[in-house]
């Protein structure tokens, strides 16, 4: 097990992990694997699309400096967990919006301290923004038509640095390809201020998407 660039992050070869906080347990069937004492859990880019950019990104100061994450599109907390091992010090606010996920991501934050879930709609965050605060990272992964608005909305609101928008294509549209959808959104973000540092499509892992890297 070596560690990456990433502060939390290791890997086997090309095989991401993260050390398990919470020692024994799988959050979603990931393998886990012991080695000089301390236990860590595969993070499988076929189920996040976090580690799929962990893989295809070059490295990168993505979590550097990172004490507080607003994590939109949190689902049943797959790669919530991941972050939530890779940044014991952080606070992770985890929004997500249907109900029916919402049950099983207040159990994975009942076992992990750093995580706090808050059941709201990403497209409102004048709502949450009180108790959310001032954020270092935005991540964002939500299959919505104005994903990059919800992306502008947040970042203002919370203050966010930097931020890592999973760019459904599809989601937007299906009339352009998936390279113009990147394009607009390039030029929203930037008519709105923000900077695309680093962009990547992440197939094979995830074909639909594209991950956009925004600020420093
Ligand atoms: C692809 S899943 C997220 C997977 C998760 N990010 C992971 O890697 O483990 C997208 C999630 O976004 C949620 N979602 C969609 N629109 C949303 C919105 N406007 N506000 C909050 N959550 C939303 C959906 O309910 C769904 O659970």
């Amino acid at each position: 097990m070596e560690p990456t660039e990433w502060p939390g992050v290791f890997r086997i070869g090309r095989d991401l992990y993260t050390r398990n906080a919470v020692p024994g347990e799988s959050v979603y069937g990931e393998e886990l694997r012991s080695e000089s004492g301390a236990e860590f859990r595969l993070w499988d880019p076929w189920r996040s699309k976090l580690a799929a950019y962990l893989t295809k990104s070059p490295s990168g100061p993505l979590f550097d400096g990172v004490r507080t994450v607003l994590y939109l599109g949190a689902a049943h907390g797959t790669t919530v967990s991941h972050l939530s091992d890779a940044l014991p010090d952080a606070t992770i606010f985890a929004i997500e919006k249907s109900p029916t996920v919402f049950a099983p991501l207040l159990a994975l934050a009942r076992r992990r301290a750093n995580i706090l879930p808050i059941l709201a709609d990403a497209q409102l965050p004048e709502r949450y923004a009180a108790d959310v605060g001032p954020v270092d990272l935005l991540y964002q992964d939500v299959a919505q038509r104005d994903q990059t608005r919800i992306y502008q909305e947040n970042a203002s609101v919370c203050r966010a640095r930097r931020g890592l928008l999973m760019l459904k294509t599809r989601s937007v549209t299906q009339r352009l390809p998936p390279a113009e959808v990147g394009r607009a959104a390039r030029r929203e973000l930037a008519a709105a201020g923000h900077r695309v540092v680093f962009a990547t499509e992440l197939g094979p892992f995830s074909r639909e998407h594209l991950a956009l890297l925004v600020g420093t």
